[in-house]
């Protein structure tokens, strides 16, 4: 059955919504008759991606609303809840969602540190404080869902400030829920998003064709819809390379790597290279 927040007439607002995993939630909640607003930066892509909606919308451009908002800035994030409150009525749907990555590494550079924490945590933080409130005030069954990523859980080698930021995300949102659940008569849940490898602008890095390993948005989507139908809290999305079963194993050994004394990073180092494969399989 489908959770009662994403019943016709009710409203989702959904950061990072002019593209990707964001534009495929969007569709799906606009299909459902749910009103829609999603918050980007630039306006040409929020006007594109509006259109879309509006072609799958029960009425139409009346039931879209876009937004500039640069969700790293609690002002615009603030703004956004008033504008939607006035247009709509309210927030039944949460979706922290908007993302970069450009590179990091641990020296430097310290603007790209700056600016995916200040996106991909303080965007949520800043969803969370400027809306939450307002969708307990409202009383009715709701959803807050904050996009995570499997690097904030197993931080692999490679993108440490993006790796910060997600791990924080899973931090924040384990701690709203626990808030959410013992609040009385509080009908909103918080979700974990955890999208497997998705084809989409942020992983594109220049290839205009899927590769087969990834899922599509709107698979994603799918999947997160059924798994939040099913009450998971943790939404671990497979992809066509990586099944749940072996995110399970590299979750495990990554939590075994303090418990057994470990490397930090174990998985990729040499000296650890065959114990994994063989934790992997099983053995
Ligand atoms: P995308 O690049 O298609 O969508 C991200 C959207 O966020 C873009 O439309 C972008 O303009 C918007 N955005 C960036 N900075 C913003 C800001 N300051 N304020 C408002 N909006 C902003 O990428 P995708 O893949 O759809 O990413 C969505 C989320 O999924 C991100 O949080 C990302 O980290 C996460 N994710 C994606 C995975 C993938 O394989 N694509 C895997 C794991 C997590």
């Amino acid at each position: 059955m489908p959770h009662p927040a994403m019943s016709p007439n009710h409203v989702a607002v959904i950061t990072g919504g002019a593209s990707g995993i964001g534009l495929a939630a969007a569709m799906q909640f606009a299909g459902f008759g749910m009103k829609v607003c999603i918050a980007d930066i630039g306006a040409e892509r929020l006007a594109e991606a509006a259109a879309k909606l509006a072609s799958v919308a029960k009425g139409g451009a009346a039931d879209i609303m876009t937004a500039s908002v640069d969700v790293s800035r609690f002002d615009d994030v603030a703004g956004l809840e008033t504008a939607v409150q006035k247009r709509f009525g309210g927030t039944d749907i949460l979706m922290n969602n908007a993302g970069i990555g450009p590179d990091s590494n641990s020296f430097g550079p310290l603007e790209n540190w700056q600016r995916i924490l200040a996106v991909n945590l303080w965007g949520v933080i800043h969803g969370t404080q400027a809306f939450v409130p307002h969708m307990v005030e409202r009383g009715r069954p709701g959803l807050v869902i904050n996009t995570g990523s499997k690097q904030g859980i197993t931080t692999p080698p490679g993108n440490p400030a993006y790796n910060v930021s997600k791990a924080g995300v899973k931090a924040q949102t384990e701690a709203l829920q626990h808030e959410l659940r013992n609040l009385p008569g509080c009908q909103i849940s918080a979700h974990l998003m955890i999208p497997g490898h998705v084809f989409t602008a942020l992983t594109a890095r220049g290839r205009t064709e899927k590769p087969p390993g990834a899922w599509t948005p709107e698979q994603t989507i799918d999947f997160m819809i059924a798994r939040i139908d099913a009450g998971d809290f943790y939404i671990l999305c497979p992809d066509n390379d990586v099944p749940r079963q072996l995110d399970e194993r590299r979750m495990l050994w990554a939590a075994g790597d303090i418990i057994e004394n470990r490397p930090a990073l174990s998985r990729w180092h040499p000296d650890h290279a065959e114990a994994f494969a063989k934790f992997v399989k099983g053995e």
